[in-house]
């Protein structure tokens, strides 16, 4: 299947969608892994205001389009399935992917503001694996894996608040206009992992 996954900073799509890469065999297509794996590359030819997606992504804000429209096409023309995370971000975005292919599922992780703060400031990343853990919520099992831990450069406090205003922006306009054209699936996203997991995967096979 195709499917779109949408949220809030910090709603889960990361966690959720290496779930449904897993257990639906397709391809996780993600704009915020692929821009920190190539971070400092230079884009300045593109147009752009910084030279770098660092520079946007520490400050919280989107990286311009036309850079993160070239990396979603090139991933989905080689994908027969996906679950694409972090994209569209705004308007233009999603009229963009319209171009590029059409959608089987739209799912939408409904998570309270307050909880997305708590949730992006304990966050903390595997840099072996790329595993997601919490230092509260899901904290590794393993101290070699624990020892090893690294907070993600956007996840400040100062960080989180200017993402969240860019989220309600430029992205809460898109599963809006998901939701108005009546194809958005809304998830609890403030259950536990599991829990949400069992209404993704629900939702998932209903639609495919
Ligand atoms: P991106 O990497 O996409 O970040 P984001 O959208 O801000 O989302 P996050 O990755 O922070 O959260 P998530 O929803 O994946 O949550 P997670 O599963 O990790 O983008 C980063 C930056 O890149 C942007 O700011 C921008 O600069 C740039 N960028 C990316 N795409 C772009 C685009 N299309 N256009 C322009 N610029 C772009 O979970 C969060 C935490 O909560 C974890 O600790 C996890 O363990 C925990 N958790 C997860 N689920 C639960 C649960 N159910 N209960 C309790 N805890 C949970
Ligand atoms: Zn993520």
């Amino acid at each position: 299947p195709r499917i779109l996954i949408l949220g809030a900073p910090g709603a889960g799509k990361g966690t959720q969608s290496a779930k449904i890469s897993e257990e639906f065999d397709v391809e996780h297509v993600t704009t915020g892994d692929a821009l920190r794996a190539n971070k400092d590359m230079d884009i300045s030819e593109m147009d752009t205001e910084y030279d770098t997606a660092r520079e946007y992504m520490d400050r919280g804000e989107l990286v311009p389009d036309a850079v993160v429209n070239a990396i979603v096409d090139e991933a989905l023309s080689q994908a027969d399935g996906f679950v694409l995370d972090g994209y569209p971000r705004n308007i233009e975005q999603a009229k963009e992917l319209e171009g590029m292919t059409d959608l089987d599922v739209v799912l939408s992780l409904d998570v309270s503001e307050e909880e997305l703060v708590h949730r992006l400031t304990g966050r903390r990343m595997d840099p072996e694996t790329g595993d997601i853990y919490h230092l509260e919520y899901n904290p590794p099992e393993d101290p070699a894996v624990e020892a090893r831990l690294e907070q993600r450069d956007d996840d400040t406090e100062e960080t989180v608040k200017e993402r969240l205003r860019v989220y309600r922006e430029n992205t809460k306009p898109v599963i809006d206009h998901y939701e108005s054209v009546g194809v958005l699936e809304r998830i609890d996203g403030e259950q536990s992992p599991d829990e949400v997991w069992t209404d993704v995967e629900a939702t998932i096979e209903d639609a495919a």
